[in-house]
């Protein structure tokens, strides 16, 4: 090939590279109009006002409220945020009317069905989710529950006024981590290939300038040498740093592999083994900040913290996602009147004894001490050790929660005569053998 041939090929390669950084701007564009989008169209619909001189501002109808509030309406909805159902802080602004809330939430069914254009709208925003119906609640129920909203709402002003008036951007905010963690792998490939592009361009350039150099008579020798000495594979293959390179990786990732085999069979830190159905923490903890002991119901008042039964998940997912392949398997085991076959992570030998209301409850101890940020994790994982070593060590260096609790007055009184610091778990018998084995 002649220099010129390969100039040509040269200039090419750097229009082709051109090319692709241009098609990468163009792409990350194009996704954050649609971000821009997606985050203006609903707030058109939350125009409509209504009347909201009914509203009670009574003490006893605001307590009333709030009960059926937190008795009915918590598990889906928050007031300043989106959960299940919308935000409903100022829903009393944005639906057509009270008349329609007392309806809607008598029968939202009902309204969605006679066609009504908000209901209808709503609905479909909310992936068709059925609310659940309350025929039983009077009109002056669904006016403290709005009494109860209304002074939550005021009570957090700053907060609700940026969700009640953009709910799209709510919407927004939940897609973006997709949007991103999309864009970062499109990034990743867009670098490897680039860098694979100028590495071949950086090839092609010396070969050129090379046999341009050769082919010059002026050249001594000892600079034709120079040019002549070629990187030759075989050279690289046998030179000390890349054995040692090699086998450093090899060791490495053999290591890591008899590692994992060994602790597959017993306790360990970040055992994360593969549920039945992929439920996430992140997203119903974390996300959605349904509370730990909604679901692990025994954890403040027994020893068992308890897995929720497919009837916990029902409570929601009756409505749910109803197609979703995962929550069919949350369907398939209530028909047949089978457990969901969880597999166990945290497990402590039967020799030992360990009580979750004891260190929960009475200790005040929270979830994420012992089992880490539970509600960031897609997947449980162990993140302590569980050894015998990690209890005794808490219990020598960890305080006693003593406040409001009568049962504890007569033992720090003693405890404060011997000493001055404050009253261990070590102190009242926590490194005893037989309070930890029976
Ligand atoms: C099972 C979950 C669920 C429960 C329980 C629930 N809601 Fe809803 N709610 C929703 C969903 C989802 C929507 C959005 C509309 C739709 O999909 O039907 C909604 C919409 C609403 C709306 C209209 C909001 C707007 O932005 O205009 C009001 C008002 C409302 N709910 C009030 C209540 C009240 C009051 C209670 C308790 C008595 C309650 N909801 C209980 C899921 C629920
Ligand atoms: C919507 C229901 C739900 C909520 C809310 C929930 N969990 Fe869970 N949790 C489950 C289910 C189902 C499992 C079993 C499947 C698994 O391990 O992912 C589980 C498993 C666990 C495990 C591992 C149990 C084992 O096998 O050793 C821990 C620890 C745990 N949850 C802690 C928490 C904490 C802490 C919170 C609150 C931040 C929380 N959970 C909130 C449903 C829930
Ligand atoms: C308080 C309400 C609530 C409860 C209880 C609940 N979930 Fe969910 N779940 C949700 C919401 C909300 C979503 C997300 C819906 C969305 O992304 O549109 C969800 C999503 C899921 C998904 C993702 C499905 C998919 O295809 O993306 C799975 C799986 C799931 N839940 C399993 C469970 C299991 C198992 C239980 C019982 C241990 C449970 N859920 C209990 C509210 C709940
Ligand atoms: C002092 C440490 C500690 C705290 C605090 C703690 N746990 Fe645990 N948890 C454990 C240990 C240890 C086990 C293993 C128990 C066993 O195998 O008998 C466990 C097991 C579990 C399990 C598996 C099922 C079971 O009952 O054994 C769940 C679920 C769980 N914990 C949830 C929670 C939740 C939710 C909280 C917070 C409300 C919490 N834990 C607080 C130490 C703790
Ligand atoms: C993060 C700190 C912490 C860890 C980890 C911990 N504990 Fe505890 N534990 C406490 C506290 C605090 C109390 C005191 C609770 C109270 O006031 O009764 C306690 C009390 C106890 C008691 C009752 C002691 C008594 O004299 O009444 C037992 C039994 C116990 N823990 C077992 C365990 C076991 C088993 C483990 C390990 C699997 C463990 N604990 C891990 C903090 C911890
Ligand atoms: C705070 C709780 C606690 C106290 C106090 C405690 N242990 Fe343990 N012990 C444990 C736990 C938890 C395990 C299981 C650890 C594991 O699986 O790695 C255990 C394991 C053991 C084992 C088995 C070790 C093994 O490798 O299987 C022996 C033996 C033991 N303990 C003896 C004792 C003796 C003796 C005492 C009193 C001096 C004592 N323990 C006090 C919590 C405790």
């Amino acid at each position: 090939m002649t220099p010129k041939k390969q100039l040509t090929r040269v200039s090419f390669f750097f229009l082709l590279l051109a090319a692709f950084s241009f098609s990468q701007i163009s792409y990350a564009q194009t996704e954050s109009a649609e971000a821009d989008t997606t985050a203006s169209a609903p707030e058109e619909t939350a125009s409509a006002s209504a009347s909201d001189g009914e509203i009670p501002t009574g003490d006893a109808n605001i307590g009333a409220g709030e009960e059926l509030f937190k008795g009915n309406c918590a598990a889906c909805h928050k007031i300043d945020q989106k959960l299940v159902g919308p935000a409903l802080a100022g829903v009393q602004d944005r639906a057509p009317s009270i008349d329609w809330i007392v309806s809607f939430v008598q029968n939202s069914q009902k309204v969605i069905a006679t066609g009504d254009e908000y209901a209808v709208n709503l609905y479909n925003e909310y992936n068709q989710t059925q609310m659940t119906a309350f025929p039983q609640f009077t009109r002056d129920d669904v006016l403290n529950i709005l009494g109860y909203i209304k002074q939550q709402a005021e009570a957090a002003p700053a907060e609700t006024a940026a969700v009640a008036g953009a709910e799209g951007a709510d919407g927004a905010v939940a897609s973006e981590p997709a949007i991103s963690s999309a864009y970062l792998n499109a990034i990743m490939i867009g670098l490897i290939i680039v860098l694979a592009l100028i590495l071949v361009v950086l090839i092609l350039i010396t070969t050129v300038l090379r046999r341009y150099l050769l082919q010059k008579e002026t050249v001594g020798d000892e600079d034709r040498e120079i040019i002549e000495q070629s990187v030759s594979l075989s050279k690289v293959f046998k030179s000390p740093t890349f054995i040692f390179l090699a086998t450093f990786i090899f060791a490495a990732v053999a290591f890591k592999v008899v590692i994992n085999e060994l602790f597959a069979v017993g306790v360990q830190i970040d055992y994360t083994p593969t549920q039945p159905i992929a439920f996430s923490h992140k997203l119903h903890a974390g996300q959605y900040e349904i509370d730990c002991q909604y679901c692990h119901t025994g954890v403040r008042k027994s020893k068992n913290a308890n897995i929720p039964s497919p009837n916990i998940c029902m409570n929601c997912h009756s409505a749910i996602l109803t197609e979703s392949a995962e929550i069919q398997k949350i369907y398939a085991a209530v028909e047949q009147n089978r457990p969901i076959e969880w597999v166990r992570v945290h497990n402590l030998p039967d020799l030992a004894y360990f009580n979750h209301s004891q260190h929960v409850n009475v200790g005040n101890i929270e979830c994420q001490t012992c089992h880490g940020e539970i509600q960031e994790m897609e997947v449980v994982g162990q993140a302590k050790l569980l050894t015998m070593g990690w209890c005794i060590d808490c219990h020598r260096n960890t305080d006693v929660n003593t406040k409001g609790n009568e049962y504890y007055d007569k033992l720090v009184e003693l405890h404060s005569e011997v000493s001055e610091d404050g009253m261990k778990v070590e102190d009242i018998g926590g490194l005893e053998c037989s309070k930890c084995h029976y």
